[in-house]
């Protein structure tokens, strides 16, 4: 049995769980604190990643989805639905196949990972492809769930916002307190939204603090960055391709009440962020996660967030979920050999020279 018995238990007196609430689980939360060494001492901070790659389907939505797949359940709700560029769906599509529900997912046309893709359909996911984009997707599943019988479970849900917070009650928990800084990926704005929630309450009941929060898009999905709705936003991070942010509103709260702020990162450095954490860290996220590291440096750099500040960058989902991403961006690829051990053994004498 894993010592981590999931959210609704570890948070239960932070969350909406009664005795009514089906104690769904697949182990989430619980997920690395992770210090980088290397980019620590390269950057004059405090740096530590939270893995959320580490959650039952590789990204931090599975901290929503058991709270708002409960609650449905709870509700009597025989389907759920949600639009997503991909994480979304995936979670969804396992809450919903492990608490008995059909799960309708409908995602943008070409612009989700592959892994993300496999998933929706391992779990048994009905899954619509429009031609189109994630808000459009999105004003899609909201109209449906007002007019049938169907549980939408995007992050307008409440219940995911509360799910996601305990993200922030976790890092808390490991440090003793809130770090200065928390730097995280935004796409739809629920995350952000999510962890200013966290870190207050937490702060609420037994003093913590709270962290500046900086929120991080995509150069070509900036909505909250530059304060207008991209129509057709478009980025290398599909997971935050998101121009209209549904939580914009929150966001913007949550960083005023906290602190901190909202900036673009574009997407080469998104990608340098990406190769650079796997190389010297060890530690593979997908690209939109990296928006957060991509971000700390630009702010390290303009003296927003000060040398020596304890940092913590919101890695939001595994790297394994866009494996065609990695392949593109990576110069490495295996040396093609003989059968032959005195090729391999002198190729690897002249690999060492180089
Ligand atoms: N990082 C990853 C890996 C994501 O999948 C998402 C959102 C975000 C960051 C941004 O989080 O939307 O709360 O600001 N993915 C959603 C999806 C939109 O459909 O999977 P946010």
């Amino acid at each position: 049995m894993s010592p981590n018995k999931g959210i609704l238990h570890s948070y239960k007196d932070y969350l909406p769980v009664t005795s009514a609430t089906p104690q769904l689980t697949l182990h989430e939360g619980g997920t690395p604190l992770i210090h980088l060494p290397s980019l620590s001492e390269a950057w004059g901070v405090n740096l530590y990643v939270k893995t959320e790659g580490v959650n039952p389907t590789g990204s931090f939505k599975d901290r929503g989805m058991v709270m708002a797949v409960a609650k449905a359940k709870e509700a009597g709700s025989k389907a759920i639905i949600c639009a997503s560029t991909g994480n979304t769906s995936a979670s969804a599509a396992a809450y919903g196949s492990r608490a008995g529900l059909r799960t309708i997912v409908v995602i943008p046309e070409g612009k989700v990972a592959l892994g993300k893709l496999a998933q929706a359909s391992m779990y048994g996911a009905e899954a619509f492809e429009i031609e189109g984009n994630f808000d459009e997707a999105l004003n899609m599943v909201r109209e449906v769930s007002e007019k049938e019988d169907v549980t939408l479970v995007n992050s307008v849900n409440p219940y995911r916002m509360e799910g996601q917070k305990t993200g922030a009650f976790e890092i808390c928990d490991v440090l003793g307190q809130a770090p200065d800084v928390l730097c995280i990926p935004v796409g739809n704005a629920g995350n952000i939204t999510a962890y200013g929630k966290g870190f207050k309450e937490y702060d609420d009941a037994r003093g913590t603090g709270q962290p500046r929060l900086f929120g991080f898009e995509a150069d070509g999905a900036a909505a909250i960055a530059r304060n207008e709705i991209v129509p057709q936003p478009d980025t290398l991070a599909t997971a935050i391709r998101i121009g209209n942010p549904a939580s914009w509103t929150g966001a913007i709260e949550a960083v005023e009440q906290a602190g901190g702020g909202f900036d673009a990162v574009s997407d080469e450095d998104i990608v340098a962020s990406y190769r650079g954490l796997a190389r010297t860290e060890g530690v593979f996220a997908e690209p939109a996660s990296c928006a957060s590291l991509a971000g700390l440096r630009k702010k390290l750099a303009t003296g927003e967030i000060e040398q020596g500040s304890t940092v913590v960058c919101v890695l939001t989902g595994n790297g394994l979920k866009d494996p065609a991403t990695a392949l593109d961006t990576s110069d490495i690829s295996p040396v093609r050999i003989s059968n032959d051990i005195d090729v391999f053994r002198s190729q690897l004498h002249q690999e060492e020279g180089v």
